[in-house]
Order: C-alpha cells, then structure tokens, then sequence
C-alpha cells in the first residue's frame, strides 16, 4: 500500500456543512451514525467543536465534547476513497490540540469490538483500552472504552 500524506486542509466546521457531516456519516457508519439534528445540535453546543477536512470533496470529518477536563471524540470518519493517507492521523492531532485549549487532560471515546481497523488506529495513536462498555450501542453491540492522557502545555 502506497502511504503518501497529503498536507489535510482541516477547518471548523459550521451549519452549512450539516450536508457534507450527514452524508460523511451515512458512509461511515451503518447504525451508529448521527441523524441532522445531532449534527446541528452539537453544531450549536458551546463546549463542542467540528473540524472538517476538505479540499473539493470532503475527506474527513471529526466531532468532539469537551466535559470538565475530558475531551470526548463523538465521531471520527475518513471517506473510504482517502483513508489510509494520514486524514484520520491529521483530524485527531487537531482533536488532542483544541482538547489542550481546552484545558482538558483526557481524551476518551468508545469504538466498537469490531472495528477492529479503528482500534488499531487509536492504539497506534497512543490511546489505550479503558474497559469494555457491554451492550453500549442500541442494537446490543459491545464497546471499548479508549483514553489517551494529554500533556498539558507548561504554563507561559
Ligand atoms: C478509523 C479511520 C478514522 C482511520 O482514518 P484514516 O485516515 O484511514 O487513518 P490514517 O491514514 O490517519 O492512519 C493513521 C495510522 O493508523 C493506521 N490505520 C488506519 N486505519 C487502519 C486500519 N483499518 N487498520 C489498521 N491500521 C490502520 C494507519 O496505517 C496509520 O499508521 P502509521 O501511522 O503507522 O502509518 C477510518 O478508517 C474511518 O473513518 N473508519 C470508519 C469510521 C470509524 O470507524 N470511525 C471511528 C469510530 S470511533
């Protein structure tokens, strides 16, 4: 497999792009997608943030929670006709850095049991397993629990 990083045009993203977040997340996901108005919700959410990665067609897409000195990723989808290229890799150093701002120490999301290719990349990542979350999704599928711990920025 050829690895080449293209340099990922990564910004916020805002209600215009409630289009382009939907239909990311009817790509990636089966059951566990968000519908519009989850989108638009944390859209609106003052402790929440949305990076999108585009160019001409959106590559990836990345939703986070800040809750006290957690920062949790809700969604993370990289279209399959990019992945394995450094989006996802690229998305969640922007997740880790407005975690930082922040003021959050840890970073926590939960992964299916198998998505065994998105364990892999958050464990390649540094994230590791912080327990298995039984019955999580709706439709009885297990979960893991992943955390990374952040090192805060020495006070200026
Ligand atoms: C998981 C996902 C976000 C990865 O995005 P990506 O842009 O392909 O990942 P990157 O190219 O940045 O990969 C970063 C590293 O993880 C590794 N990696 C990525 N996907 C992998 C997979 N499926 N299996 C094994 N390793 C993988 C890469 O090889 C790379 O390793 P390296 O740094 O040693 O080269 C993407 O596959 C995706 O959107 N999947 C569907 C949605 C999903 O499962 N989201 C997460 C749910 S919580």
């Amino acid at each position: 497999m050829i690895h080449h990083s293209p340099p990922a045009v990564i910004r916020r993203a805002n209600t215009d792009d409630v289009e382009e977040l939907y239909l990311l997340e009817t790509i990636c996901f089966r059951e566990r997608r968000f519908k519009r108005e989850h989108i638009l919700w944390i859209l609106h959410n003052p402790h929440a943030a949305t990076f999108i990665d585009r160019d001409e067609k959106t590559g990836g897409t990345l939703m986070l929670l800040a809750e006290g000195n957690v920062c949790r990723v809700l969604s993370l989808a990289v279209h399959p006709a990019v992945r394995m290229q450094g989006i996802g890799k690229a998305l969640m150093a922007v997740a880790e850095e407005w975690a930082i701002e922040n003021k959050a120490s840890l970073m926590r999301l939960e992964v299916s049991t198998s998505n065994v290719g998105a364990i892999d990349f958050y464990k390649k990542l540094g994230y590791e397993n912080a327990g298995l979350l039984a019955h999580y999704y709706s439709w009885g599928e297990d979960a893991y629990s992943m955390k990374r711990e952040l090192a805060q920025r020495a006070k200026s």
